[in-house]
């Protein structure tokens, strides 16, 4: 897979990718990361890549030209091109997997009031991170980058993330490790039972109840 992160700050993703799974990743060769400046598509004479809102009111608005022309220099028939902005479809673990069966994802990181809406026209996603405004999608695409790029075949054990949070609509099982006594709190006795059907059902138990408490709107999926 390939990621370009379009971007006006790239210097913000300098280290986020050189470590752990994702750095491994890449050194895989299972994902390839390039952090683009879209600025350097400007044709300005000053290199300016927005500008004051038709109508008026506050702020600046990301033109298209830029935008669009950094796009377009890039992007080939497999690509998918993502904008990060609050007002996109929430994000979710199963979009998290979809997106990692694509072979390009364009990234496209906002900042200052928004895009100019016509910029919306060469997206195949607007896609948000939860119900809060950050200062750009900056960190919204390393969230993307990050949650994709784990999916990869060969990036971690694949039992690992069947197990994870949101599959199958519930939270993961609380996990213990040693000492089986830490100031008192003790690691609940089945786990150290060696019976691994009552393991199993208890952990299906602790994902349903803890599911429940939290998160109920996932169970009345
Ligand atoms: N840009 C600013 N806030 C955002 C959010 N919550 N999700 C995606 N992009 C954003």
């Amino acid at each position: 897979m390939k990621i370009d992160i379009l971007t006006l700050f790239p210097e913000m993703f300098s280290k986020v990718f050189e470590e752990s799974i994702i750095k491994r990743a890449q050194e895989k060769e299972l994902v390839e990361i390039r952090v683009i400046n879209f600025r350097d598509f400007s044709k300005d004479p000053h290199q300016k890549v927005d500008d004051t809102p038709y109508g008026g009111g506050h702020g600046m608005v990301l033109a298209c030209q830029p935008i669009f022309d950094c796009i377009e220099s890039i992007r080939t028939k497999d690509s998918k091109v993502i904008m990060l902005t609050p007002d996109g479809t929430l994000y979710k673990q199963s979009l998290a997997y979809s997106l990692s069966k694509e072979k390009h994802l364009i990234l496209l990181c906002g900042h200052y009031e928004g895009f100019d809406e016509r910029i919306r026209s060469i997206c195949d996603y607007e896609i948000s991170i939860g119900d809060y405004v950050l200062t750009g999608g900056e960190y919204p695409a390393m969230i993307l980058a990050d949650s994709i790029i784990r999916l990869l075949p060969g990036a971690i054990e694949e039992e690992s993330h069947l197990q994870d949070s949101f599959n199958n609509q519930l939270l993961d099982y609380p996990s213990y490790t040693k000492p089986r006594n830490f100031r008192g709190m003790e690691v609940p006795e089945v786990l150290v039972s060696g019976d691994h059907k009552k393991i199993d059902e208890f952990r299906k138990q602790m994902s349903y109840n803890r599911t429940k408490k939290r998160r109920p709107d996932l169970l009345q999926k």
